[in-house]
């Protein structure tokens, strides 16, 4: 089948075929019209990840987002539950807050100054007699997403009624969200510490999971890494055919780079490197009180960094919670949380922080060579005179681990591989 001058728009199904084992074309990334599909069939019908409950401690705290392309509020009511409410007014559809994080008592419409509480019930109606008297406020509170549930303070949302089980969907995953959360002491963060937002004119399947690129984009970042420090961060340690490290899918579309070969290997140095800085040994202290010595030590070989992809919007990387949001097919907004950790020094939080900042803030060495990679990929793939992508690399050298998850070396495509099988997946579902 020669899909060069697919027509667009066509059914989910064909575009399902868009999809190949070894690779992709490149209409996936730039077409509009499979932009939209992929709304409905997949971000508006899976779970998607909307923030963590920590950004919304005290009732009437909220926070803005969308699920998709809808626009909707996570708030924390007066009852003290979490909701993810469309931020949408049931009189004439008007965004009720445009502002992203706030704490409020109520939300009033600005356009008819409709009352509603935090938990989303319709409480004032100016000049409610017109509506005549059977008009029963408590049938117009604001609509909440079909379904809504957490892991560990992580709030997820589906705008489909029906649908496997937010338990179902997260998977293995889970443990590797675990331990994100379990380099605390406490097993808490708190994702508070601000937002650091990157928005590119690129799509939004080009974000993280690549364990190819780091040598190259980054190439500056490991230069200077290596004159610093000779030993422990040479290209081929990391990120190259020679490293240890591994790719991997998890399946649903959830995929990690998993770093936890080297960094166990150089644990021992490691634990050397950080006694008697600021705050380390009360921390580790701690860590081992919480957890024991053998998954204390698990955990921050780890160092809380499970660098994982939960499909299709979440990403766990370094300290940060990073969403994903699309908005067209060649325009992306990323939303990068840096967390801290309940129950640990200020100084291993500060530590965290200015990490953040180094590699993910606006002037950082990381993220915005990222960014201008995704706006190349879009140029680049804008044309169409030969469309498919290639995304072969490793496929025949990977290998069914113990667990079950599909694992190749950590340059290998087996990560990308993986979240487009869930792509797939969804769409012949949809067809
Ligand atoms: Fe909200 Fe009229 S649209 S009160």
């Amino acid at each position: 089948m020669d899909m060069s001058d697919l027509p667009v728009p066509c059914t989910p199904r064909e575009i399902s075929q868009l999809v190949q084992r070894d690779r992709v074309h490149g209409s996936i990334y730039t077409s509009q019209a499979i932009f939209e599909m992929e709304m409905r069939h997949i971000f508006h019908r899976t779970w998607l990840c909307v923030g963590h409950a920590s950004e919304i401690p005290e009732p009437g705290a909220y926070r803005t987002t969308r699920l998709g392309t809808q626009s909707v509020i996570m708030a924390r009511g007066s009852d003290g539950e979490v909701r993810v409410l469309m931020n949408r007014c049931r009189h004439r559809g008007v965004a009720l807050t445009e502002t992203e994080t706030g704490c409020v008592r109520r939300f009033t419409c600005p356009y008819h100054g409709w009352v509603y509480d935090t938990t989303g019930e319709l409480k004032l109606v100016p000049d409610a007699d017109a509506y005549g008297r059977g008009f029963d406020l408590s049938a117009y509170g604001l609509t909440p997403a079909p379904r809504v549930a957490q892991y560990r303070g992580f709030v997820f949302a589906s705008l489909s009624p029906e649908g496997e089980s937010l338990d179902e969907h997260l998977g293995p995953a889970k443990a590797y969200m675990d331990l994100f959360l379990d380099v605390s002491p406490l097993g808490e963060i708190d994702a508070r510490a601000g937002v650091t937002k990157t928005s590119f004119r690129a799509n939004w399947k080009f974000v993280g999971m690549d364990g190819y690129h780091p040598n190259y984009v980054h190439k500056t970042v490991y230069d200077l890494r290596r004159r610093r420090k000779p030993v422990g961060s040479a290209k081929g340690e990391s990120f190259s055919d020679e490293s240890a490290n591994l790719t991997r899918d998890l399946g649903k579309g959830h995929v990690m780079l998993d770093v936890y070969p080297v960094r166990k290997a150089n644990y021992a140095s490691y634990l050397q490197s950080m006694s008697g800085r600021p705050g380390w040994d009360a921390y580790y202290a701690a860590m081992v009180q919480a957890w024991g010595q053998e998954r204390a030590d698990e955990i921050l070989v780890w160092a809380g960094d499970p660098h994982i992809g939960v499909f299709p919007n979440l990403q766990l990387i370094g300290s940060q919670i990073r969403l994903i949001r699309p908005v067209a097919a060649d325009v992306t907004e990323v939303l990068m949380f840096p967390t801290v950790l309940k129950g640990v020094p200020d100084a291993i939080n500060e530590s965290r922080l200015r990490a953040h900042e180094a590699f993910y803030g606006p002037a950082s060495q990381g993220s915005p060579d990222d960014a201008e990679i995704f706006e190349r990929n879009q140029i680049g793939l804008s044309a169409v005179v030969d469309p498919w992508v290639l995304l072969a690399r490793g496929l025949d050298r990977e290998k069914v681990d113990v667990d079950g998850s599909i694992v190749g070396t950590i340059t290998d495509e087996t990560t990308q591989r993986g979240q487009l099988k869930q792509w797939k997946l969804l769409m012949e579902q949809a067809a």
